[in-house]
C-alpha cells in the first residue's frame, strides 16, 4: 500500500517488489551519498542478511523486511547503541499492537520466548574525506506469517500467530516507523532516557546467562546491565570482575 507509506512523517519510503536484501539496497544508496531518512521495504526478500554472518529467511509476504538509512550526528563511539535503539522501537510497536514482547540482548524481539523479529545494523563508510560521511543501515525483519508452517525456524513466532488475527502489514510498518523516529530522537538527544526504556523492556538483564564468545570459552553468570557501548555486563558465577560481552550468542539459563 504505497500511498499510505508515502505519507510517513520524516521518512522517504520506497517499495521494491523483490530484492536479495533491503540492507544491501540501502547500503548501496548510502555509499552513493543518499541523505538520511531513506526507507526501503519489499514483499519478497530472497537472500536476507542476519547477524553474526548468518542469513535471514523470509517466505514471500510472510514478514516485514525493511531497512532505514540513518546518518547520526553523534560520536561514533555511541553508535553501538543503534541496534538496541531499534529494538526499543520494535518492542514498543509490537506492544502497541497488543503483543507482550521483550528484548533479548542485544536486540532479538521475543514473545513467549519465541523470536518475532531480528535486527541487523550495518555501518557503511562514505568515500574517504567525503561529506556526508559514514551511515548506519538499520534492517528489521518482523515475522507476520499466518501459520506456523510459514515460519523460517521452529523457534520463531509471528505477529499474526501471537495476536490470533491477520495483521495489516502497512499499518504495522507505519507504526514501526513512527516509533523508530521517536526512539532515534531519544537516543540522539536523551540517551539516558533511551537506556532506561531499554532496561524496562529487557528480558535478559537480571537473568542467568551463558555467553558464547567468539574465540574464547563460554562465560556463565548473571546479566547485570548494559554498558554505555551497548555491551551486556555479566558477573561470572566463578567470581571475579564483570565481563562486558560485545558480540556472540547469549543463552538464557533457568
Ligand atoms: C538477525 O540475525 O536476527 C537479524 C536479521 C535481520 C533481517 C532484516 S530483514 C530486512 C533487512 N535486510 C536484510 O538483509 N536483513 C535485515
Amino acid at each position: 500500500d504505497q500511498a499510505r507509506l508515502a505519507h510517513t512523517p520524516g521518512w522517504r519510503v520506497e517499495v521494491v517488489p523483490e530484492t536479495p536484501s533491503t540492507n544491501a539496497v540501502v547500503s548501496a544508496r548510502a555509499r552513493e551519498g543518499t541523505a538520511e531518512g531513506l526507507v526501503v521495504t519489499t514483499e519478497h526478500q530472497t537472500a536476507g542478511r542476519g547477524r553474526l554472518d548468518r542469513g535471514w529467511e523470509m517466505p514471500p509476504r510472510a514478514a516485514i523486511a525493511v531497512s532505514v538509512l540513518l546518518r547520526p550526528d553523534v560520536p561514533a563511539e555511541r553508535w553501538p547503541w543503534l541496534p538496541l535503539m531499534a529494538g526499543v522501537a520494535v518492542v514498543e510497536t509490537v506492544r502497541e499492537l497488543g503483543c507482550d514482547a521483550g528484548l533479548k540482548w542485544p536486540n532479538d524481539v521475543l514473545v513467549h520466548g519465541r523470536k518475532l523479529c531480528g535486527i541487523l545494523v550495518e555501518r557503511v563508510e562514505g568515500p574517504a574525506g567525503s561529506k556526508p560521511g559514514a551511515a548506519a543501515v538499520v534492517g528489521i525483519g518482523l515475522n507476520t506469517s499466518l501459520t506456523a508452517d510459514e515460519l523460517p525456524v521452529p523457534t520463531a513466532t509471528s505477529l499474526a500467530i501471537e495476536s490470533g488475527a491477520p495483521v495489516d502489514r502497512t499499518e504495522v510498518l507505519v507504526t514501526l516507523l513512527a516509533h523508530l523516529a521517536t526512539a532515534y530522537d531519544a537516543w540522539r538527544e536523551r540517551p539516558d532516557e533511551l537506556a532506561a526504556a531499554y532496561g524496562r523492556l529487557s528480558v535478559t538483564v537480571g537473568e542467568r546467562v551463558r555467553a558464547e564468545l567468539p574465540g574464547r570459552s563460554a562465560l556463565v553468570g548473571q546479566a547485570t546491565g548494559i554498558d554505555p557501548w551497548g555491551r551486556l555486563e555479566v558477573r561470572p558465577d566463578q567470581g571475579g570482575e564483570s565481563v562486558a560481552v560485545g558480540a556472540g550468542d547469549v543463552v538464557h539459563l533457568r
